[in-house]
């Protein structure tokens, strides 16, 4: 299984992700919380990446495809994994796909989790009241949710080209979405 969650801020991807993961018993690879661990950490990467996380923009391609690498490369990525934010934008979905075609790691299927504004809005509200975490201020967040639909929703028709782009309903209970994403998984050729 080499998967990629595509979707929203908020739309569930770390949650679905790491349950997709766990059953086909590969790393979920959240470039979220590879970079959160950076700046905790306060490493040189880290440093250089929260001052964009903060604002709600994505951080340089550069930066990002170092720490992706640098993670890939800890595990056996033609064994499988879940990747959960990259890539982000068109160019790091070419830069990827350069990458894949050379060592053979090309993604098997992308799930996207479609979600209503109202509730993603709603997820997020609640997860910066009880987790307080840095970028889910209401200001933040609608900047975070721009910056997707101009730079991340893209992706979408790129890889719905390829042939390999299942689409998510994912408004519902954790463990709703969870049960149309393995049907969908298990409707796949091969599966
Ligand atoms: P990242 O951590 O990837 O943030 P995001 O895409 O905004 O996504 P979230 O983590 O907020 O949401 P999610 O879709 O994972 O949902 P979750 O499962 O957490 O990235 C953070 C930042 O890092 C970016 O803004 C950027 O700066 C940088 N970055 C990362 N990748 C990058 C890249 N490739 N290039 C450049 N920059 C990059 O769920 C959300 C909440 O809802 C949780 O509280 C959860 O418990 C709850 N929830 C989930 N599912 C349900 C459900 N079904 N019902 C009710 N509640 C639910």
């Amino acid at each position: 299984m080499r998967a990629l969650m595509l979707g929203p801020p908020g739309s569930g991807k770390g949650t679905q992700g790491a349950r997709v993961a766990a059953r086909y018993g590969v790393p979920h690879i959240s470039t979220g919380d590879l970079l959160r661990a950076h700046v905790a950490a306060g490493t040189r990467m880290g440093r250089a990446a929260r001052v964009y996380m903060e604002r709600g923009d994505l951080v340089p391609d550069l930066l990002i495809a170092a720490i992706v690498l640098e993670r890939l490369a800890e595990s056996e990525p033609s064994k499988g994994f879940v990747l959960d934010g990259f890539p982000r934008t068109l160019e790091q979905a070419q830069a990827a796909y350069g990458v894949a075609r050379e060592t053979g790691i090309l993604f098997d299927v992308v799930l996207c989790l479609d979600i209503p504004h109202d509730e993603l809005m709603r997820r997020l509200d609640e997860r910066g009241r009880s987790q307080g975490r840095a970028d889910d201020e209401v200001a933040t967040v609608r900047h975070r949710i721009e910056v997707y639909q101009a730079k991340t929703a893209p992706l979408r028709e790129y890889y719905e080209g390829r042939g390999i782009f299942l689409a998510i309903d994912a408004d519902g209970s954790v463990d709703e979405v969870t049960g149309r994403i393995f049907a969908a998984l298990d409707r796949l050729p091969g599966a």
